[in-house]
This record gives structure tokens, C-alpha cells and sequence, in this order.
């Protein structure tokens, strides 16, 4: 009786491998596309990192050409690369803000996946509103893409290419 037990016992840890590993898989999504509930409540996530003050790599982008600009950067559900990646899902807010709040903005990326914008990994770039919405310029458009900004964006995030385009974690 013992005997079978030792037999089946590695048997059983394989199934058991091989079905968590194919569990994992199935989770990670193909393709995430961003909607207005996605960065809503980004001030209860995970505060992961905080500059404050001129950084003069950033210009006027982020605030970052005013010394009381305080810029804080917020990862959903604490997300950190897996490999050289971030998982497709990924989702960061970073709010920038000064002292007279004529620098009051945020701005969001996503790992949208599913060959998206294959040349920079995936990324999509957002600008939000206050309470979490995607905006909108004067025209309606959606402030979001992976060009958003005429490719302002991703053209200063790929100076963090080699850390999947995210500077900061
Ligand atoms: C001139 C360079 C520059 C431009 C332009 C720029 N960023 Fe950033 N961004 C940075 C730097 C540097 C950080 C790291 C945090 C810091 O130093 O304030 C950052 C951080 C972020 C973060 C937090 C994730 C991370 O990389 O740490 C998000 C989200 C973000 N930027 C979105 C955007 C969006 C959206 C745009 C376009 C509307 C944009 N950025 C334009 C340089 C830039």
C-alpha cells in the first residue's frame, strides 16, 4: 500500500505543477484597453515613489521646472516588472503638483499588449482628470495613445527603454 503512495506521489505534484503554471498563463490578458473606471481611486494605490523639485532632464514636462512641484507616482495593485517587463495590464498614474496648483496634472500609462505599439513595448499614454476620467482637448478627442503629445511622451520615457519605458520602479 505504501508503496503505490511513493509511486503516485510524484505524479500527483507534476499535475498539480503543470496545472498552477497553465493557471498563471491563462491570467495574464492578451490586450488591456484602458476605459474610465481604470485609473479611478488611483490615490488609494500603491505610492511607490516621490520626486519633488527641478529636474532639469524634464524641463516643463511633470511640473518639473518648479522647485515646489511635487510629483508622486502611483502603481495599481503595487505592479512590478515580471522578467525585464511589466505584465500586460500594468497600469501608473503619476500626479504632479505645485504649490499654486498651476501645475496640477495627471498623466497615465498602461501596458496595453497585443502589439500596440510593438517599437515601444506596448505602451498606451494617458492624461487623466481629477476624478480618474480619461480626458478630452477642446476638440473632444482623447487624450490618450501611443503617440500622445505628437510622441512627447514615449520619446522622453525611452530614455527608461532598458527599464520598460518606466523611470521610476
Ligand atoms: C521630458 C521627459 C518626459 C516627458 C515629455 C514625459 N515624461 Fe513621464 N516621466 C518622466 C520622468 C523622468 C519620470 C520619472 C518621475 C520623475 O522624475 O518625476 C516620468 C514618470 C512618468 C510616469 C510614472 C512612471 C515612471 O516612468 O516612473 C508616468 C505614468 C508618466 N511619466 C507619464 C507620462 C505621460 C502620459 C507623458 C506625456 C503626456 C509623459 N510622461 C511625458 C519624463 C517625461
Amino acid at each position: 500500500m505504501k508503496k503505490i503512495y511513493v509511486f503516485l506521489l510524484p505524479l500527483f505534484v507534476f499535475t498539480i505543477a503543470v496545472s498552477v503554471s497553465s493557471c498563471t498563463k491563462d491570467e495574464e490578458p492578451k490586450e488591456v484597453i484602458a476605459d474610465d473606471n481604470t485609473f479611478a481611486n488611483y490615490a488609494s494605490w500603491s505610492l511607490d515613489a516621490q520626486r519633488q523639485g527641478v529636474d532639469p532632464s524634464l524641463g516643463a514636462a511633470h511640473g518639473g521646472n518648479d522647485s515646489t512641484t511635487v510629483r508622486k507616482i502611483y502603481f495599481k495593485d503595487g505592479v512590478s516588472r515580471s522578467g525585464d517587463e511589466y505584465p500586460v495590464g500594468a497600469t501608473i498614474l503619476k500626479y504632479s503638483v505645485n504649490s499654486d496648483k498651476s501645475v496640477n496634472v495627471r498623466t497615465g500609462m498602461v501596458k496595453r499588449g497585443n502589439n500596440f505599439d510593438p517599437e515601444h513595448n506596448d505602451w498606451e499614454y494617458f492624461i487623466i482628470k481629477p476624478d480618474g476620467t480619461i480626458a478630452k482637448d477642446a476638440d473632444g478627442n482623447v487624450l490618450r495613445g501611443a503617440n500622445l503629445m505628437n510622441g512627447a511622451c514615449v520619446g522622453c520615457h525611452s530614455g527608461a527603454a532598458s527599464k520598460d519605458y518606466i523611470f521610476t520602479k
